[in-house]
């Protein structure tokens, strides 16, 4: 099948790549020729295990292409995905603005029939916008031509994109008839093996199911993190309460970790963004704004501890910090709580000493002229002269630590966790004192 993704970003690169890989003819396009230019040499723009081969394989084989001229693009296949971003813009709603211009130029240069489907993470009612954009360029153009428009959210996940695609739990079509129904199920039939994962439905609930799923994975975490500073207060071990709380199989152990908050470039945005459709529909979304509001708490609880720890004598101290990473298995850094922790240290006149096993580049572009920031090429770097450790991300390499190795370094001999990491009774066996979330 011939197939175009608009947008060679995360979820464009990862669906182009992994649509090519089954066997399609995939053309990818992009404005910015500076990265299809990389992308034409077999240069990957983003960290993520395994798609860096896919590509090449798949440009070798002749599967897969790179352009930024939009005529080509709309010409070449009869699915074209729109993923291109939608950022929140100032008052959190999501900014449609690159969704729409991909839509335009469809319609400025489609001849024949074609199949439009959003894989962005749209608001409700953004296909309607598509749609209707879309109509509005054909009739200046005077042409009558069909065409149709499908909601088929992602649920990638950073550093398992991969995997996720080719192995969905679910594929989600928002369709309004059976006839694109019917295109969609053959494009996904491979990717539909062993068992039935595509569930077909109206459009508006496809564009909100996306926003569902996001959103109750983040309230999960916030609640636990709620819980984990309740139990604080109680003298109760929260990572015993988890345990207790996941064997119940309506509950489920996964995505009940809590920690130093969720980041990344989904939850954050879109829990504000589902906020933002609810309130202009004149509906007070209550739960959405807690999820939020507790987040954002949460990233400043390592902060906090630590602050409290130096009855907030931080001037001078200095902090290594591992891990930068919104989590593990991705050099993203947007929205991640190191970058709370690392302004608040240094805002408070501490230095600060970081590792990461990927998002040290990132790290440099974000704060590059930062003099109170070393950004060390190891985790034993990052510990030299420091007087305690912070862990903010759980890189599997930071699982098994010497601790008595770290006592012997760590000048006030503690270490505070944002990842309940360590069974505190190791850790303080090598005279370390140990500060986790939730755990007395
Ligand atoms: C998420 C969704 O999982 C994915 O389906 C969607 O398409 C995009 O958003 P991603 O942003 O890659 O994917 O990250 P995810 O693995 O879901 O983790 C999000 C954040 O939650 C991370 O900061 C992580 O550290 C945090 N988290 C996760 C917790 O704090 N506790 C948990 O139990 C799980």
């Amino acid at each position: 099948m011939k197939i175009t993704v608009f947008g060679s970003g995360y979820v464009g690169l990862v669906t182009g790549a992994c649509l090519a890989d089954v066997g399609n003819q995939v053309v990818c396009m992009d404005i910015d020729a500076e990265k299809i230019a990389k992308l034409q040499q077999g240069g990957i723009p983003i960290f993520e295990p395994g798609l860096d081969a896919m590509v090449r394989e798949n440009q070798a084989a002749d599967r897969l292409r790179f352009t930024t001229d939009a005529q080509e693009a709309v010409e070449h296949g009869v699915f074209q995905f729109i993923a291109v971003g939608t950022p929140p813009d100032e008052d959190g709603s999501a900014d449609l603005r690159y969704v729409l211009a991909v839509a335009e130029s469809i319609a400025e240069h489609m001849t024949d029939y074609r199949v439009v489907i959003d894989k962005s993470t749209v608001p409700v009612g953004t296909a309607d916008k598509v749609r209707a954009k879309i109509g509005e360029v054909l009739a200046k153009r005077g042409e009558e031509i069909e065409f149709d428009v499908v909601s088929n959210p992602e649920f990638l996940k950073e550093g398992a994109a991969l995997n996720d695609f080719m192995r969905p739990d679910r594929i989600i079509i928002g369709v309004d008839n059976p006839r694109t129904a019917e295109l969609l199920r053959a494009l996904y039939a491979p990717f539909n093996r062993s068992h039935e994962r595509i569930i077909t439905m109206d459009v508006r609930s496809a564009e909100l199911t996306k926003y569902a799923a996001n959103a109750m994975l983040a309230t999960k975490i916030s609640f636990m993190n709620e819980l984990a500073n309740l139990a604080e207060y109680l003298g109760a071990d929260i990572e015993q309460v988890r345990q207790g709380i996941g064997s119940d199989s309506r509950i489920g152990y996964s995505f009940i970790y809590p920690g130093c908050g969720y980041g990344g470039s989904c939850f954050p945005k879109d829990v504000k963004a589902l906020e933002r459709t609810a309130r202009e529909q004149g509906y007070h979304a209550e739960l959405l704004n807690a999820v939020e509001n507790v987040n954002n708490r949460q990233k400043n609880r390592l902060f906090e501890k630590i602050a409290d720890y130096y009855q907030n004598k931080l001037e001078g101290k200095v902090f290594a910090l591992w891990g930068l990473a919104f989590k593990p298995d991705t050099d993203d850094m947007r929205e991640a709580p190191s970058r709370v922790v690392i302004e608040s240290l240094c805002g408070a006149g501490a230095a600060v000493q970081a590792y990461d096993p990927e998002a040290l580049a990132e790290a440099r572009r974000i704060y590059g002229g930062n003099p109170r920031l070393k950004l060390c090429a190891s985790p034993h770097e990052a510990l030299e002269n420091a007087d305690a450790l912070v862990i903010v991300t759980e890189w599997k390499e930071f699982r098994s630590p010497d601790f008595d190795a770290l006592s012997r370094s760590l000048r006030d001999k503690v270490i505070f966790d944002g990842r309940n990491m360590y069974e505190p009774r190791f850790v303080r066996r090598s005279g370390l004192d140990y500060h986790a979330i939730g755990r007395p």
